[in-house]
């Protein structure tokens, strides 16, 4: 997609997401060309410059709330001669309010749920004990950021509590459509790596009903990502 990306230590970013981020955003290329994008928790910008490239937007704006992600998104906007606006801050709240609302909001929260240590560890990962406390955030406070018509595109895979999310969005008022799906592995040692006990807490999650995911063996397990559209306009224009 012709996007060059340069990561740093403490700023999150996950090779896996790409191809699943570019299916997503094939999906809305025809009907959201030249769309007003919002790239939530951007990291490294990756989800908000591969937009930059597919939907061709009329303004890209991208928040996060670690300055380093910050710092990074921008630069890789530069070197990637890409024109956006980046803010440092809490979700929407760091918009400045006079903004207009955006057609395409993307978001891929933190979403693991787990002990509060991973908190500490790992904040670009950690979703709330089941893990899907930020899609809360992410659909009770978007009334007057997205444009009639707009939508909000989240990526969620299985470690976030699945009913709670939906019921996140559905409790608003949006519907939810899959747009791009893939399957993913978690290794034991990864998963732990992230924080121990992380494993435990996550098989823990499964039988109580607050993650999807499936043993493949000792050392790993199985799980899923899905790429949703929320519209609170049917679907028509998707
Ligand atoms: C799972 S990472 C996703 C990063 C990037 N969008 C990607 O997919 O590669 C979640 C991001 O959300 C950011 N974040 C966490 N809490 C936030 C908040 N309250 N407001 C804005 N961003 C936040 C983290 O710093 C992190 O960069």
């Amino acid at each position: 997609m012709g996007v060059r990306i340069k990561t740093g230590r403490s700023v999150h970013f996950d090779p896996e997401n790409v191809q699943l981020f570019i299916n997503a955003l094939l999906n809305l290329q025809k009907s959201r060309q030249g769309a007003r994008v919002l790239d939530l928790g951007c990291g490294t910008g990756l989800w908000g410059l591969l937009a930059s490239k597919i939907l061709n937007p009329s303004i890209l704006v991208m928040v996060d709330n670690d300055p380093c992600s910050v710092e990074l998104a921008r630069n890789n906007a530069a070197s990637n001669e890409i024109v956006c606006e980046t803010y440092c801050g809490d979700l929407y709240q760091a918009i400045p309010a006079d903004i207009p609302p955006f057609d395409v909001v993307l978001c891929n929260p933190p979403q693991t749920g787990g002990p509060l240590r991973l908190k500490e560890e790992r904040p670009d990962k950690y979703g709330g004990e089941d893990g899907a406390d930020f899609f809360d955030l992410l659909a009770r406070d978007s009334g007057g950021w997205i444009a009639d018509g707009g939508c909000i595109i989240f990526s969620q895979h299985g470690l976030a509590h699945p009913k709670r999310v939906l019921d996140s969005f559905h409790s608003r008022g949006y519907s939810l459509r899959i747009i791009a799906e893939q399957e993913r592995v978690f290794e034991r040692d990864a998963v732990n790596a992230a924080c121990e006990g992380l494993w435990e807490y996550q098989l823990k999650a499964e039988k109580e009903g607050r993650a999807e995911l499936e043993l493949s063996g000792e050392r790993c397990f199985t799980s899923w990502q899905r790429v949703y559209l929320a519209s609170r306009d049917g679907f028509a224009s998707n």
